[in-house]
């Protein structure tokens, strides 16, 4: 064990996971390429969990991080004006589509989907609030009473009365083989049945992650969350769309996860790439719902001035170079690829995804069942052949590929032949 792995496991808690049986500690990074402490280099196809979404060292971030820390200020409070807090909220407000919207900046998603609660319970009145099995939100009390993954539960205690809705999950026997429609139909049937027995009086929203994170990037088929906001208009029940991970164009299909359904949610919740490592979350909700809570409200460091410089650089640089477009072409080559060699490989359940966020299910070949120890040892090769990738799903064998939404179609394709190199070699071994 190497010493900082053993100094590691003495003073940080064991639940903390880390990847590879030798962790790497990253020391540096260019472009789409980290390096190890080793002198490893990796390109980087996890990203810092979807964090470090254009890359590392961009000379636009850094220089707008140094101007601000030249000016001697890195924190004010919200007691004073902001330019940069002005200016990043206008943009998110008008990328949300969302009407007369209002942006409150956080630290983290969790913060952003505690707040993105606290307004709904209290807009509605109500402490019952819907959400999806399967998802993932965070980690305090709030957010993981909305999680629907026991790995992730530390406890059952709540503030909010929770129903959980079936949408990203017609691998289960009684959806399988159903068309879409089909499919739509059930969930919303499902979803109207436990609005007439589960629920009393008014629901405050469904929170949904529009492509699930931590699920295993299991997504609704397109259409299903427009057809549960019919459902959820007729009670007035809000629509919250947790974009922690699918936002700023990373799906290449729409700017924001939920647009590919066709939905304008009352609210929307970002963090991770937003800042391109800085901390910065938030939420972009209707304006009178923002408004509408009663007591003064404050996040000490949410929307700090170094963490406004690096999110407004970053998403300008997302925009201007319109990396949406380059996450559908990039993640086209690396999908249908996925797919190609998936023919052959009697290890991979299923390849799904969409732009830049994109999975592979390893499955036992003899049994079909879900096979955690393949993914562990696919993980292991990746590393050997300089490739980070990531690893979740419900069972734990779900390989998780999101690298920065500026990789060249050169990177795509080498990224590609690691991928395919770790499944043959991993397919060997299991036959
Ligand atoms: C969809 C989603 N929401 C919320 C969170 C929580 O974000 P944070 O870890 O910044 O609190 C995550 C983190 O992985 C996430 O994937």
């Amino acid at each position: 064990m190497s010493d900082l792995l053993a100094r590691h496991r003495a003073v940080m808690p064991n639940w903390m996971a880390l990847y590879y049986n030798e962790p790497i500690e990253i020391v540096s990074g260019k472009g789409n390429r980290v390096v190890d402490a080793d002198g490893k280099s990796y390109l980087d196809f996890f990203a810092g969990i979807l964090t470090n979404m254009i890359g590392y060292d961009v000379p636009e971030v850094r220089e707008a991080v140094e101007r601000q820390l030249a000016t001697g200020v890195v924190h004010t409070s919200t007691l004073y004006l902001l330019r940069t807090q002005v200016e990043l909220a206008e943009k998110i407000a008008r990328l949300s589509g969302i009407p007369d919207a209002k942006v409150f900046f956080t630290n983290s998603g969790t913060e952003a989907n505690e707040t993105a609660l606290l307004l709904a319970t209290y807009a509605r009145g109500s402490d019952q609030v819907l959400a999806m099995r399967q998802s993932y939100h965070g980690r305090s009390f709030g957010a993981i009473s909305v999680t629907s993954n026991r790995a992730w539960k530390n406890n059952s205690l709540s503030p909010l009365n929770v129903h959980f809705l079936h949408g990203a999950d017609r691998h289960l026997t009684q959806f399988r083989g159903m068309s879409d429609a089909d499919y739509i139909a059930a969930c919303v049937d499902d979803l109207r049945h436990v609005l007439a027995t589960a629920v009393a009086g008014n629901v405050a929203a469904l929170i949904a992650e529009p492509v699930q994170g931590v699920g295993g990037f299991t997504a609704a088929p397109d259409g299903l969350f427009a057809a549960y906001k019919e459902v959820l208009d007729e009670e007035g029940i809000l629509f919250v769309s947790d974009e922690v991970q699918t936002g700023w164009g990373r799906t290449g299909s729409a700017f924001f996860g939920i647009q590919n359904h066709g939905v304008t949610p009352d609210m929307m919740t970002f963090a991770k790439g937003l800042g391109n490592g800085f901390a910065v979350g938030g939420v972009v909700a209707r304006g009178d719902l923002m408004d509408g809570l009663p007591a003064i409200g404050v996040s000490t460091f949410g929307g700090n001035p170094i963490s406004m410089a690096a999110a407004n650089a970053t998403l300008d640089y997302v925009l201007d170079h319109d990396l949406q477009s380059n996450a559908a072409r990039t993640g086209d080559i690396l999908i249908s690829g996925l797919r190609e060699a998936a023919g052959r490989l009697a290890v991979v359940g299923d390849v799904r995804g969409r732009g830049l966020m994109f999975a592979v299910d390893l499955v036992d070949p003899a049994t079909g069942a879900p096979a955690p120890a393949l993914a562990a040892r696919f993980m292991e090769e990746t590393k050997k052949l300089g490739l980070l990738a990531g690893k979740g799903g419900l069972y734990g064998s779900t390989l998780r590929m999101a690298p920065p939404l500026t990789i060249t179609e050169d990177e795509a394709r080498e990224g590609l032949g690691i991928l395919v190199t770790a499944l043959e070699t991993v397919d060997d071994e299991a036959r």
